[in-house]
């Protein structure tokens, strides 16, 4: 492991506001990418009630933090604090990155970007073929405006109360080139609807306490069907242990929160991230103890 750049007078100070906080893994992530760059950063928890979160804004400031990430519940309250926005945090209605420019605070999002770089890294692309995503809630948002403006063809989006499901496809329908459709749960039960789907997407919080997955046709998919849970747990979720047992590839949300680590490292320092310490260090981070 290489050697911590020391506290000094030049150390540049980047956070995570959320709350819990206990439990992020950014912080051994971004810290070993720093590390490993020889980059005098650091990067602490920061605890931020939502009363307090107009208040810890203004000590990005006041601090000249380089940038904070953002995580639960403040990704959406956040926007109206900042001073400019991405094209992407604009369309999502939501910032995970913040970004110190001489006192001007630019938010960004890298969720989706995050979640995209994810698929490629696997050889997976955008337009490779119909995308179901499960969920219709802030990640779901984030996820479906990267697969379109990524270039996919058609998306499905299945969700337990249908009418969230609609509201994002009048959303965005217009946003690019891609069929949007709407369909209620039950819809995954459907041999037909499942067969020509390249790729399924879980983004409810339906598996994160190992709870089962509502009845989903895994056996009609392609054997090449790509199955991605955004959430992740030592042990596989009900939604990607079925996948699995029939051997269709999978991917969890682990991926999508190195790849969006990633992107944010980049927007902090300007420079590459090394990828593979941030993969290793996040490993070593999420290891039970
Ligand atoms: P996030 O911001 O992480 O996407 P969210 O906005 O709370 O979280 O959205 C959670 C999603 O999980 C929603 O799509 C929710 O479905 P509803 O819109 O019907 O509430 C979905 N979800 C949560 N529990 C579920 C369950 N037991 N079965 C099916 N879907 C569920």
């Amino acid at each position: 492991m290489s050697t911590p750049v020391p506290i000094s007078g030049q150390t540049r100070i980047v956070g995570i506001f959320g709350d819990p906080i206990a439990h992020t893994r950014s912080p051994a992530m971004q810290n070993a990418a720093f590390r490993a760059c020889n980059l005098p950063y650091v990067y602490v928890p920061l605890l931020v009630h939502p009363p307090d979160l107009a208040r810890a804004v203004q000590a990005i400031r006041a601090y000249n933090l380089a940038g904070v990430n953002v995580t639960v519940p403040h990704k959406e309250r956040i926007v109206r604090h900042l001073d400019a926005l991405s094209k992407e945090a604009e369309l999502c209605g939501a910032v995970n990155t913040v970004v110190n420019k001489d006192g001007s605070l630019f938010g960004d999002n890298t969720d989706g970007r995050g979640f995209l770089a994810s698929l490629q890294h696997r050889g997976f692309l955008p337009h490779q073929g119909d995308i179901i995503l499960i969920g219709a809630g802030g990640s779901t948002r984030a996820v479906l405006v990267s697969l379109i403006r990524g270039g996919s063809q058609r998306i499905t989006i299945v969700n337990r109360t249908l009418a969230k499901a609609q509201a994002l496809v009048r959303t965005y329908r217009t946003l690019g080139q891609t069929k949007l459709e709407a369909a209620a749960l039950d819809r995954l039960q459907d041999p037909a609807f499942l067969k020509k789907a390249a790729l399924v997407v879980n983004c409810t919080s339906v598996g994160l306490h190992g709870e089962p997955f509502p009845p989903v046709a895994f056996a009609s998919t392609s054997s090449r069907c790509l199955f991605y849970d955004l959430l992740y747990r030592p042990d596989l979720t009900s939604f990607l242990r079925q996948a699995h047992s029939l051997r269709r590839p999978t991917v969890d949300g682990r991926q999508m929160l190195l790849h969006q680590g990633a992107l944010a490292f980049s927007l902090w320092t300007g420079q590459p991230a090394p990828l593979p310490v941030m993969s290793r260090a996040l490993a070593r981070a999420l290891r039970p103890t």
